[in-house]
């Protein structure tokens, strides 16, 4: 019967002398997840010099470019927040991450050098890119707060605003011109 399966699962879960608590078990979610947006930050250091390269229009690649000193300060700032919660800095490998750079490498593979057509595919993977960081850093934040890491909270939030403003300056530069020009661009 439904009430019996639950007072048993219910005296199953109190009776376990290793039971960790709600703010343990919070605290090592909070930790997993940095974890792997520290992995995924690394990684993104080792994509964004090539997406700058590979970027036709000198103000993409300029974006690129400076989002990679951004991302350089991502990293600082993970590591003083696993410094606050006396942590060793560790990076869990980061699926996700390492997939999107997957696409953003067979998109390059796939548009022509020097079109218009391949930065606005480098922009969508991009955009990508910075809506997952947008994810990660939005639930790391609230899980500090309600952690009471006010904080670790106000450090990550720097690093979610500079995310967001990342995913509005490629908008502006797919809206400003570069889908634009991809849809000019003679086909082959
Ligand atoms: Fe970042
Ligand atoms: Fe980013």
């Amino acid at each position: 019967m439904p009430r019996n399966t639950t007072t048993k699962a219910a005296s199953k879960r109190s009776s376990g002398t290793a039971q960790k608590s709600d703010e343990t078990m919070l605290k090592e979610l909070f930790l997993d997840e940095l974890k792997d947006i520290y992995w995924a930050e690394k990684h993104l250091t080792k994509a964004l010099p090539k997406m700058s390269k590979a970027s036709t229009s000198q103000e993409l690649s300029n974006a690129f470019q400076n989002h990679l000193t951004q991302t350089e300060g991502h990293i600082g700032r993970i590591e003083q927040v696993f410094e606050l919660l006396d942590t060793p800095a560790r990076a869990k490998k980061c699926d996700a991450m390492e997939g999107l750079v997957k696409e953003a490498q067979s998109l390059l593979e796939e548009l022509p050098k020097g079109t218009m057509v391949r930065d606005a595919g480098l922009i969508i993977a991009a955009q990508k890119v910075e809506h997952y960081e947008i994810a990660a850093y939005g639930s790391l934040v609230q899980l500090a707060k309600t952690m009471g890491e006010n904080e670790v909270a106000d450090i990550l939030a720097q690093t979610l605003d500079e995310e967001k403003q990342t995913d509005q300056l490629l908008t502006e530069l797919a809206v400003s011109g570069i889908n634009l020009g991809a849809e000019e661009e003679p086909e082959e």
